[in-house]
């Protein structure tokens, strides 16, 4: 189902980049050394500002054999202003390993290149080999994700995914494909604001748009709610010592804490008391539990052997109360 949408995509793709391609240093005179020197200069840094830096370093090293034979210092002046170095010192481990060994011919020898992950070889292996290796990339995944109007999130399994579905309608122009559909990405279905789906090739077939609803692809990962809990903390006080419990498995596993209980109950648990002395309210949030107590200090008469019965200096010294108690540890005194 989905293979036969995408492959009605392909042509009016095609025939849509042929028109508006973007004028972009590293699609004239390509060579499979300025397509991986592009691709990796992309990585993390933006189209406009790569334009600004791509011909001076291809000037400077016009082959993998140049810029294999530079000093590393060298490279990394001719780098400057791109950032995220590491890219240059991999680019000039692997201008080495090519100068010695040729270019590779295939994705898997392209992936073996330093600095070179899933979605770099990929760029490469169809700009610049001429195979039909496809290159996922949040962009990519953005405009399929519309087409299909697919409810999955973005992860690692959707982008095999989407590759599986692009391998099984390459067209034997590889490049413009990969090319096209970055350019969709980068100038149509755009990610912020409204997407141009008036300019668009796909505003026919595009399910999402069909529905009026491409703005809501892809599928945002939804931050998990956290877990409320509501509690009732007992601070039991008799003869200047104080109840504290040693807590069991999961959250705060092993450290000490006020008798409590979920506040889920009619009236909070008697203990024994003769009084409520003080009551307040607090909140704690950790990542996914956030608990809202109650306090209660009660004076008792006697010490409940369920607890350990410390003094505030003990509680102080040796016994570690965790700071999501903190506003009911005030008052141990
Ligand atoms: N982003 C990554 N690779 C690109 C390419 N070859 N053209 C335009 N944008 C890109």
């Amino acid at each position: 189902m989905e293979t036969e949408l995408l492959k009605k995509a392909v042509p009016p793709l095609l025939g849509w980049y042929r028109i508006h391609k973007r004028e972009l240093p590293w699609r004239e005179g390509r060579t499979p050394y300025s397509a991986l020197v592009a691709e990796l200069m992309l990585q993390q840094t933006r189209v406009e500002a790569v334009k600004e830096r791509f011909t001076s370093f291809l000037r400077r090293f016009p082959t993998a054999e140049a810029l294999a034979s530079a000093g590393e210092d060298e490279v990394l002046k001719e780098w400057e202003g791109l950032g995220y170095y590491s890219r240059a010192r991999n680019l000039h481990a692997a201008a080495k390993i090519i100068a010695k060994e040729g270019f590779p011919r295939t994705w898997y020898g392209v992936r073996a290149l330093p600095g070179v992950g899933d979605y770099t070889a990929g760029a490469v292996s169809s700009i610049a080999l001429g195979l039909p290796e496809p290159a996922v990339d949040g962009n990519v995944v953005r405009i399929l994700a519309r087409l299909f109007a697919d409810e999955e999130t973005d992860s690692p399994a959707l982008r095999k995914k989407y590759a599986e579905s692009l391998r099984a309608v390459f067209p034997p122009e590889t490049a413009d494909f990969t090319e096209a559909l970055m350019e969709l990405g980068a100038i149509v279905c755009v990610p912020n604001g409204s997407p141009l789906c008036g300019e668009c090739p796909w505003n026919k077939l595009c399910r999402a748009h069909l529905a009026g609803e491409e703005e809501n692809y892809p599928v945002r990962a939804e931050k998990r709610a956290r877990r409320v809990e509501i509690l009732n903390v007992y601070v039991l006080r008799c003869g200047g010592k104080y109840a504290i419990g040693k807590r069991g498995k999961g959250l705060l596993a092993g450290l000490w804490e006020f008798p409590n209980e979920p506040a889920d109950r009619a009236a909070p648990t008697p203990l024994g008391a003769k009084g409520v002395l003080a009551t307040k309210t607090a909140k704690h949030i950790f990542t996914h539990v956030e608990w809202r107590m109650t306090g209660y200090l009660l004076e008792t008469e006697e010490t409940d052997p369920r607890f350990v019965w410390a003094t505030a200096d003990e509680i102080r010294e040796k016994y570690a109360i965790p700071s999501a108690f903190r506003a009911f540890t005030e008052w141990v005194k």
